[in-house]
């Protein structure tokens, strides 16, 4: 298992659901925070490290990571522009509009429902991560122009 950088073709790929919560989905999940913690990484989808499962990691403000698996988005409120960057896009950072705080159920790794309400950046690495599991990647987000920018960048390094 490792780091995907765009382009890859399993950032484009939208993920299957999780169905069995066994011994092999939780080593997976332990690698993911490993490759999560040693990019520094605030957030870390499933695809992006080229599995096909709706599942992602995101930390919360007290550095707490959490597994989501499955999320179902039950709720948004309001709208705001953060600059927002991705463990696939190394040093590119891009203004997105989206929304201030997130209702959403889960499965946690045995597989049981829970709720959760995210606020701020937390809300953000929630919706940025479930994006991913959708295939959607956050620079099809901007225009044209802030787009070929940053692959450009991209490109350089
Ligand atoms: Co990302």
């Amino acid at each position: 298992m490792k780091l995907e950088y765009y382009p890859s073709k399993y950032l484009d790929m939208a993920c299957d659901p999780v169905e069995f919560f066994d011994e092999v989905l939780h080593k997976q999940l332990d690698e993911m925070k490993k490759i999560m913690e040693e990019h520094k990484g605030l957030g870390l989808a499933a695809n992006q490290v080229g599995l096909n499962k709706r599942m992602f990691l995101f930390k919360d403000n007290k550095g707490i990571v959490h597994e989501v698996i499955n999320p179902k988005i039950k709720s948004t409120n309001g709208a705001v522009s953060i600059s927002e960057g991705c463990l696939s896009a190394p040093d590119v950072f891009v203004s997105i509009s989206r929304p201030e705080d997130v209702g959403f159920e889960y499965q946690d790794r045995n597989g049981e429902w829970q709720n959760a309400l995210a606020f701020g950046l937390e809300a953000r690495a929630v919706l940025h991560e479930y994006d991913h599991l959708d295939g959607i990647f956050f620079l099809s987000k901007v225009n044209r122009q802030i787009r070929r920018a940053a692959i450009a960048k991209l490109k350089r390094q």
